[in-house]
């Protein structure tokens, strides 16, 4: 079977990584891992891909002297690892135009927000803050202005009444784990690709169902 061959990049702890390398795992998953590139080096995340036998590479950008050329080294990798599509799993720099250009359509995000709402960093605390009634993640293709770009796939997580920063961090999470892999399959599979600002979709089971919160 023909498999989408991918590259991870990530900066931290790696659950989205993990979700990943186990979708992997299926002979039947549409894609495989070719490298994982992490721009800080000891973080957890490199210990799972070295865990699952995967080519990981420690590109730390406090290396390169600018922007520019921590890009070029990141571009060569993966180019060198033959990769098709580049999956940010908690990748935390901000990438240039030239970059995102490069990639164009084949490089993709994980964002804990339902975008375009709470764009950047601390996204639960500030959902919690505003006292929303529903957080999420999203999935996108990037485009060079940060957290934008069409969207492939969203989850909506209701808040409970008694939500900590922390139980809302970890719920979502776990709907992160989720999606990644489905939503990596849906372009291995040729189910969607990026037409204009949104997202074009062939043959996929959107279901019809809202969710209430809190229930009526
Ligand atoms: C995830 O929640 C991901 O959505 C977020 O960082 C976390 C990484 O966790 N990404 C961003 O905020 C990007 N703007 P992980 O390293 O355990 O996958």
């Amino acid at each position: 079977m023909r498999k989408l061959r991918l590259g991870v990049m990530i900066s931290g702890s790696g659950t989205n990584l993990q979700a990943l390398i186990d979708a992997c795992a299926a002979a039947d998953y549409p894609a495989q891992i070719q490298v994982v590139i992490s721009n800080r080096p000891d973080v957890r995340g490199l210990d799972r891909a070295a865990q699952a036998d995967l080519t990981a590479i420690t590109i730390d950008h406090k290396d390169f002297d600018d922007k520019e050329s921590f890009e070029d080294a990141v571009h060569q990798c993966l180019s060198d690892h033959d990769v098709e599509l580049v999956c940010l799993a908690g990748f935390m720099r901000l990438l240039t135009s030239t970059f995102v250009n490069r990639w164009r359509d084949r490089l993709i995000n994980i964002h804990p927000s339902l975008l375009p709402s709470y764009k950047g960093l601390h996204t639960h605390a500030r959902a919690l803050e505003d006292g929303v009634r529903f957080h999420g993640c999203t999935i996108h293709y990037v485009r060079p202005e940060m957290d934008n770009g069409p969207i492939i796939m969203q989850a909506a997580i209701p808040i409970a009444t008694d939500e900590t920063e922390e139980s809302l961090i970890a719920k979502t999470l776990t709907y992160e784990h989720k999606m990644y892999p489905a939503a990596v399959k849906l372009i291995a599979e040729g189910k969607v690709r990026a037409s204009g600002n949104k997202v074009a979709f062939k043959d996929t089971d959107m279901g019809d169902e809202g969710i209430i919160s809190p229930l009526p």
